[in-house]
């Protein structure tokens, strides 16, 4: 794989544009989606660190190349490119995202129960009692609370923790080292030593698990290597993709999702009190969020061809999900948040032989949070006198504070 910087303009025929981020201060979504759509819908972008990469804002476009399997889904430690870093010299942060083939599906069948509607189901008391844990000190605590750092932070955290099988009084010591091999805050060295700290913390699980089995994930996979079924690899990339995914896309979309509803006039208060709607708002919820604002990042094995022009071998592509869930050819009104919307075919899962395997938790995550917030906090309400802060750098956004009343 070719990972040296690219230069600015790559290929003189097509313009660059800078990579559209949402207005600062919000979530967004960026204001140019509707025009990319309408004339662009197959751009080239520069990214924050100088890469370029093929952007694709329309929804049958987005629809197809998540699930086009020329294209495939690079290593984190390996894209985005860095000065200085050659593929392979380091010991590698491979998830499940990364795994193809059998070894890809061996994973995925081994995982489909635990995942599955049913499972998730029966496990909604146990998440809910996850989220009485975080609001029982909150209700009774000082006024403006943040509810991101009290509840919409560690809640994803905690239920994923209990189904996974990894100690959730262990978040202080993966959770820094997740954001570190992430490349978020520390230098390549820190990523790297992170990286390596997180395989060890894993495989140790997993030796634990084989000594005192649990009711959990990780004590399933253990099973399944020693009948044979699955490689020891490729329990560890499912253990590290927990550390590195299994939350944080939820935390940002509960957290986007909160904001919307208590921004929006009324909002909370319907849903509260017509709980029968919950159901299709999670999912109109999940549509209109704009978190997967191009973070979703493909790699082209071959060339492909799309809207007279070529995607060639090698090439990062992003199929932006947010932007093709605002496309108003699918979604009537398709800015507008309602919750009673009917016909719903958002994309924010992804689609194909690596959609979100998380999906029914994470619904359920959103409608146990909602309700017990309904329950727990039915007043809450913004804190007009203090505001959310918000990192603008980034393309995917949620408010790191929430200043509430209730
Ligand atoms: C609202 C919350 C979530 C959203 C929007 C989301 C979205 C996504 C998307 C779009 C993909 C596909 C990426 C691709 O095609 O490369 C994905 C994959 C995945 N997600 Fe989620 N996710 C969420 C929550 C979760 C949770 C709670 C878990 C597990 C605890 C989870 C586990 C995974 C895994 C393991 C994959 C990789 C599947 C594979 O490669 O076969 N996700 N997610």
């Amino acid at each position: 794989m070719n990972t040296t910087p690219e230069p600015v303009v790559d290929m003189p025929d097509v313009p660059v544009i800078e990579l559209p981020l949402p207005p600062p201060g919000t979530m967004g979504p960026p204001e140019e989606y509707r025009r990319l759509r309408q004339e662009c819908p197959l751009a080239r972008v520069r990214l924050p660190f100088g890469a370029t990469a093929w952007y694709a804002t329309r929804y049958e476009d987005v629809k197809e190349l998540i699930a086009d399997a020329r294209l495939i889904r690079p290593s984190i430690t390996d894209w985005p490119p860095r000065p200085g870093h050659v593929p392979g010299d380091e010991p590698g942060l491979v998830t499940m995202m990364e795994l193809e083939g059998p070894r890809h599906a061996a994973l995925r069948r081994a995982l489909s129960e635990p995942f599955s509607v049913r499972s998730v189901r029966s496990r909604l008391p146990r998440i809910r009692r996850s989220a009485d844990r975080l609001l029982d000190p909150f209700v009774g605590s000082d006024q403006p609370g943040d509810l991101v750092v009290r509840f919409l932070e560690p809640f994803p955290v905690m239920v994923m923790c209990d189904l996974v099988g990894i100690p959730y009084e262990d978040s202080d010591y993966f959770l820094p080292r997740a954001d570190a091999a992430l490349g978020a805050i520390l230098t390549l060295e820190e990523g790297r030593e992170a990286t390596s700290q997180l395989r060890e913390y894993i495989t140790s699980l997993l030796d634990r698990k084989r000594r005192e089995p649990g009711d959990d994930m990780l004590t399933r996979l253990v099973d399944e290597c020693e009948r044979g079924a699955l490689d020891h690899e490729s329990a560890v990339s499912f253990g590290l993709s927990m550390l590195v995914a299994g939350y944080r896309t939820s935390t940002m979309f509960l957290a986007d999702a909160v904001l919307t509803l208590l921004a929006l006039p009324g909002a909370y208060a319907r849903l509260r009190d017509q709980r029968d709607l919950m159901p299709g708002a999670v999912e109109e919820l999940l549509r209109y969020v704009p978190v997967l604002n191009g973070v979703v990042v493909l790699q082209a094995v071959e060339d492909i061809e799309l809207h007279d022009r070529t995607i060639r071998a090698d090439d990062a592509v992003l199929p932006v999900l947010a932007a093709a869930n605002r496309d108003e050819h699918v979604f009537t009104d398709a800015d507008r948040l309602d919750l009673c919307r009917a016909d719903n075919p958002h994309l924010t899962f992804g689609r194909g032989a690596h959609n979100c395997i998380g999906s029914h938790l994470a619904r359920a995550q959103m409608a146990v949070c909602l309700e017990a917030l309904f329950d727990r906090l039915p007043n809450l309400r913004l804190a007009e006198d203090h505001h959310p802060i918000w990192e603008d750098e980034s393309p995917s956004k949620s408010p790191l504070t929430l200043p509430v009343r209730w």
